[in-house]
């Protein structure tokens, strides 16, 4: 007879807290501690550059090997990390194209991240709320009821999901099995020269090559200039290439310029195209009265990329892609292995595993800070917040035009304005000089935080106005301060004169 087995007589460890009283109290202090943060936005400045002692707590070095313990943990950072980050809640930051966050938002991420479900397969209430999310999207966008999506990382994932499915969909054979040589044509993708820089990854990584990532010119409204893709798409063919897709831009990153997306739509019917509609910017302002007219046509498309943690303001990472064809979008994706079959009953039974749809296996619940913050606030009021920032761009556009030293340069488009300092009688090498000092001047002197492109060969101040927290007084101010630095480069301040 066999001597029963003991268990292991060793001490057991756990990540749980030792303390739980003591955990409670340290929550509640991080609960008070970012109500004051979100609370008194307005009283700090946007942006804090980090100096050489800050950065040197982050030194490259071997990983702790013992433990600091809770409470000192939160005070490296409170120390170390808030008073740095990059500022894209506060009311005047204009950047690139950021979300500022929601308390529902950051409450709900917390919850994501307490309860920790893993959104990839099972079956689980996370199914139901990532499918209640997607059915809200493909409402917003008017696509069928039978239209498919996922919550993905944000618009440069969405648009990479909506670029694989139409490649697997419109190449013409089994590309999943056979590879990229095997077609015998070569494959191509058109979008304006204004379309980001995302898709170029995309286009990239799927093996069509840069090369036939065709990028069309642009009208004077940074509009795609449909007579060039149309001459493109016929010189293409006539060369034996295989045109398989046109994305277009509902808000440009530049400018935010809207493609004419009827016309769009029109010419992939013509041509036995897929389109897809890059709408990180502008899709979600479908919910907008005031842009939604601009958007006709984005629900004719058969991919759509959405990014939620823009103007939805979900905290990052939130972005959607819609499918119009479910079941082309699961075949691009789908790949079956024992360990993952889908059984009758129990925790791995249920339909619809989203890991089938995209890249991920393990995937965040992220559809729940969607799910909560469109409860709270209802989509409506989401919708007038756009309109607010739409109605703010075009105040600020009006401030520029009339102002003597400002100079717009690009019409306003969506929520987005280019302008610079131009007070006349300066080349272009002086006015790009000038206009870099201002940008830089407004970021540390704490002023405002908007971005920079370069329109045709000038460089421009670039405002992009997706902030539910900014008054339109923040934009009389951000001339006025553009002007003074402006006076103050040249040597003409006020003081100066007296
Ligand atoms: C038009 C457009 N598409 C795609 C992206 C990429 O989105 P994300 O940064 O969420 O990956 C952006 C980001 O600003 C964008 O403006």
């Amino acid at each position: 007879m066999s001597t029963p087995i003991q268990p292991i007589d060793h001490r057991e460890e756990t990540l749980d807290p030792q303390d739980w009283e003591q955990m409670r109290a340290l929550l509640h202090q991080m609960i008070d501690d970012s109500i004051d943060y979100m609370q008194d936005l307005r009283g700090q400045a946007p942006w804090t550059p980090m100096g050489d002692n800050e950065r040197a707590a982050f030194a490259k070095a071997t990983p702790p090997r013992s433990g600091i313990g809770s409470q000192a943990t939160y005070q490296d950072y409170l120390e170390q990390v808030q008073p740095y980050i990059m500022g894209n809640n506060h009311p005047k930051f204009w950047a690139w194209y950021m979300g500022n966050g929601s308390m529902m938002g950051a409450m709900a991420d917390y919850l994501t991240a307490i309860t920790n479900s893993n959104a990839g397969a099972g079956n689980h209430v996370g199914q139901h709320i990532e499918d209640q999310v997607i059915s809200w999207m493909t409402d917003i966008i008017g696509y069928p009821d039978t239209a498919s999506g996922m919550i993905v990382s944000g618009g440069s994932m969405a648009n990479y999901v909506g670029l694989a499915t139409a490649r697997h969909h419109r190449c013409g054979y089994d590309i999943r099995q056979k590879g990229i040589l095997a077609g015998g044509r070569q494959l191509c993708v058109y979008g304006s020269t204004e379309v980001h820089n995302c898709n170029q990854k995309a286009i990239e990584l799927l093996g069509i090559g840069r090369e036939h990532f065709r990028k069309i010119p642009v009208n004077e409204d940074y509009t795609m200039d449909l007579n060039a893709l149309k001459a493109q798409i016929q010189a293409d063919k006539a060369a034996g290439l295989h045109p398989i897709c046109v994305i277009a831009s509902a808000g440009t990153v530049n400018t935010g310029a809207i493609d004419d997306l009827h016309a769009i739509a029109d010419i992939c019917e013509d041509e036995g195209l897929w389109y897809h509609v890059d709408g990180a910017i502008g899709a979600i302002a479908m919910t907008s009265d005031i842009a939604r007219p601009q958007l006709t046509g984005i629900e004719r498309s058969d991919s759509v990329a959405l990014d939620l943690h823009k103007w939805l303001h979900i905290p990052f990472e939130a972005g959607c892609v819609l499918v119009r064809n479910r079941q082309v979008h699961r075949d691009t994706f789908v790949v079956s292995a024992e360990y993952l079959q889908e059984n009758k009953r129990g925790l791995a039974s249920g339909k619809h595993w989203y890991s089938e749809y995209g890249l991920q296996l393990s995937r965040r619940l992220n559809a729940l800070k969607i799910w909560m913050s469109i409860k709270e606030q209802g989509i409506d009021k989401y919708g007038r917040l756009i309109s607010q920032n739409i109605r703010q761009a075009h105040y600020l556009g009006e401030l520029i035009h009339q102002h003597q030293s400002l100079q717009l340069m690009a019409p306003v488009g969506l929520d987005i304005v280019c302008y610079r300092y131009n007070p006349g009688g300066l080349t272009l090498d002086q006015l790009n000089d000038i206009n870099q000092y201002i940008l830089a001047e407004l970021h540390v002197r704490g002023i405002a935080i908007p971005s920079y492109t370069t329109l045709r060969g000038s460089y421009c101040l670039r405002v992009a106005i997706a902030n539910h927290r900014s008054l339109m007084s923040d934009f009389t101010e951000l001339a006025h301060a553009t002007v003074s630095l402006g006076e103050e480069y040249m040597g003409n301040t006020p003081q100066q004169q007296q």
